[in-house]
């Protein structure tokens, strides 16, 4: 498995529960972790991207990323060897083909392919050299990023027919980690909460003050009525519930006002109150990794990358011929 996060904010309960929650629940030993600073790049400057990446790193740790079962670093420690992997599997794609895919879409809206860099019409090819150099079979991403996912499994399959002699697999076929992935909305109704759009994220370093005056200003539905965004309040509340009694509150609170019933003033007050838990302890959590901690967790996990990284490249090349 592997999972990464690009370093342009504070992460968001959308980055934990679409992609970190799912990677805790069921990863194994030897799981890759890191942070995607070259993919950064793409719609952030380098100063603000080298400013986040070690926060993003603290953030991993304090969300319970144990850095004795899994292997942390940094996607511009093994920058060389990622963009010389991008490098073999772009001559297997055209431009075209990268021009429809629809975060590429999302990204120029109404500006068109003019205005888009280079980089964002290279994310996914990046983004499948990731995947490719740690071997990993599944990939626990939110709904946003299944569509490059679908890139990473089209280079691969034909990566291998090209290059697989006798029908072997050079490169493993991704697949996302979950059925179903997930996407959080923004709370202040405008697409996927993100960190792009600071009023409608929850980020895991707001004050509970802030989370309050967020929620509260939450949308969501009409009594009798339901919609994507109170759908979204709802497993945020049931997601990030500790036990049976909290989510059958939440539940109850559903069914009250499917029924007609004005209660979400209360179910507000709960989210609220489930969400600062969650947080409070994320914080304090935090506190606990300085810097040097997390400087000598990433020296580590270089390492490891990078010896992985390196013979991935040796068997492509070798397959290649080149
Ligand atoms: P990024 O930084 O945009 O987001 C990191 C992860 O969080 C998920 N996510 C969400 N899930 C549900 N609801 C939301 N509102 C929400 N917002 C974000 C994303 O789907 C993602 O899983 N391209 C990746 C980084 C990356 C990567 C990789 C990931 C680069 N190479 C290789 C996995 C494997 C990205 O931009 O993530």
């Amino acid at each position: 498995m592997i999972t990464g996060v690009r370093p342009t904010g504070f992460l968001t309960i959308g980055n934990y529960l679409g992609a970190i929650k799912p990677l805790l629940e069921s990863a194994e030993d030897g799981t890759a972790v890191f942070v995607a600073d070259l993919h950064g790049l793409t719609d952030a400057d380098p100063s603000t991207v080298a400013k986040y990446r070690l926060e993003v790193v603290r953030d991993y740790l304090a969300l319970g990323v144990d850095s004795s079962r899994f292997y942390l670093y940094l996607q511009s420690a093994i920058g060389r060897e990622t963009a010389l992997c991008a490098s073999y599997l772009s001559p297997l794609m055209s431009v075209a083909e990268l021009l429809r895919v629809p975060t590429l879409k999302d990204k120029v809206k109404g500006g068109g392919p003019e205005s888009a860099n280079v980089a964002l019409l290279n994310y996914p090819i990046l983004m499948a050299a990731d995947i490719f150099l740690q071997q990993a079979s599944l990939v626990p991403v939110g709904e946003d990023q299944l569509a490059h996912l679908e890139v990473a499994r089209v280079l691969a399959t034909r990566f291998n027919r090209l290059y697989g002699h006798d029908g072997s697999r050079v490169l493993i076929e991704p697949k996302p980690l979950a059925l179903k992935s997930l996407r959080i909305l923004s709370l202040n109704g405008e697409g996927k909460m993100s960190k792009s759009n600071p009023a409608g994220a929850i980020f895991l370093t707001d004050s509970s003050a802030v989370v309050s005056k967020k929620i509260k200003s939450a949308v969501t539905a009409l009594p009798g009525e339901m919609n994507p965004n109170l759908e979204s309040l709802f497993l945020i509340g049931t997601l990030l519930s500790e036990n049976d009694e909290t989510r059958t509150k939440f539940e109850e609170f559903m069914t009250n006002h499917l029924a007609g019933e004005k209660v979400m003033g209360y179910f507000k007050n709960l989210l609220i109150e489930v969400v600062n838990r969650f947080l409070d302890l994320f914080q304090r959590e935090r506190k606990l990794y300085s810097n040097e901690d997390i400087l000598e967790i990433l020296e580590e996990g270089k390492d490891k990358a990078r010896e992985k990284a390196r013979s991935v490249l040796s068997d492509m090349e070798r397959a290649m011929g080149f």
